[in-house]
Order: structure tokens, then sequence, then C-alpha cells
């Protein structure tokens, strides 16, 4: 199967939102991929697309040299088939292509499976937020990335 990273349009929204409200207990809402998308300068936003459909997505914040992860999701079906890996990687490059040189982001204490993929990808854990997430009091953890893959 062939698996295609590219630019996020407005006509995947509707596949993007039900992939985000299937992933997270806090998702989205539709109007906040829709503002990502056509309002916020400093937002990045890729989906993988497989069979036709989108099977992944990610959303980063670019400022200055500093990226921040802000949601990364694949479909059910597709997962642990290098989906989130492709998306993370492309959009990491692209963002050292753009200048940034740092990657953050937050991750809930008990999501193991995303926890081993950033650390696969070079992330450390550097900080804790107790009772971060409001659903159920988990905390965050903060993990970063000093430096960005480049382009090989
Ligand atoms: C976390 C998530 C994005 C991984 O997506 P994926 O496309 O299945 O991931 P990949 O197949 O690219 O795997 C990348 C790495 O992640 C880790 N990983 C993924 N799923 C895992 C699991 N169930 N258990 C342990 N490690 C896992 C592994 O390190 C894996 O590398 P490997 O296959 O070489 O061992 C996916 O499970 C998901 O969408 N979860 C719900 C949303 C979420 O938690 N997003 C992250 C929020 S911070």
């Amino acid at each position: 199967m062939t698996l295609l990273i590219r630019r996020m349009i407005p006509q995947d929204l509707e596949q993007v939102v039900e992939i985000d409200r299937a992933s997270f207990s806090l998702p989205w809402p539709a109007r906040s991929f829709l503002h990502e998308l056509t309002e916020n300068p400093a937002a990045r936003c890729w989906v993988a697309e497989m069979d036709g459909g989108i099977a992944g997505m990610i959303v980063m914040w670019l400022i200055l040299d500093e990226v921040h992860i802000a949601t990364l999701a694949t479909k059910a079906g597709f997962r642990r088939q290098g989906v989130a890996d492709s998306l993370l990687m492309h959009a990491l490059t692209c963002a050292r292509g753009e200048g940034a040189r740092k990657a953050f982001l937050e991750v809930r204490a008990g999501n193991r499976a995303a926890q081993a993929m950033y650390r696969k990808h070079g992330f450390i854990q550097d900080g804790r937020r107790p009772r971060y997430y409001k659903d159920n009091q988990e905390d965050a953890i903060l993990m970063s990335l000093e430096r960005l893959p480049e382009e090989a």
C-alpha cells in the first residue's frame, strides 16, 4: 500500500475530525481544525493518505525556531504500519527546513504507545504537568527534541 504525506486541505476535514474523535477522549471541535487550516499562520497541518482515504494527521505550530506538536493520530485500522512515524518524520523535517530547531509536546502519562513513538524519534521526557487533562485529571508528560531531523 502506498503512503502519501501531503498538506491537509479543507476537503479532508470530515475524515480528520472523524479520526480525531475516535482517537482522543477530548477531541477538537471541527471548527478548531478549520481555524488551524485557514486562519492560523503558525499551523502546519499534514495528512497521510492510504488507499485513497485519510489514514492519519498531524498538526504542529511553528513559532520562531520551535515547533509544538498539537495533535497527531492514526485511524484505528491503519495503526502499527508506520503511518505516524512517516507523518512525524515528514512534518519535523519540513519544520527544520523552515528554520525550526527544537520540538515540544505534551502526552498523557498513560499513553505508552505515543511515548514510545516519540522516544523512537529522539524525544526525551523533560517535565510533568500534574492533572493537566480535565476529563480524568491525568498528568501530562512533557517531551522535547533538541535537534530536528534534516532532509536526507
Ligand atoms: C500513537 C499513534 C499516533 C501511533 O500511530 P501508528 O501509526 O500506529 O504508529 P507507527 O506504526 O508509525 O509506530 C511508530 C512507533 O510508535 C510506537 N508504537 C505505536 N503503537 C504502539 C503500541 N500500541 N504499543 C507500543 N508502541 C507503539 C512504536 O515505537 C512504533 O515503532 P515500531 O513500530 O518501530 O515499534 C496511534 O496509536 C494513535 O493514533 N493513538 C491515539 C492518538 C494518540 O495517542 N496520539 C498521540 C497523542 S500525543
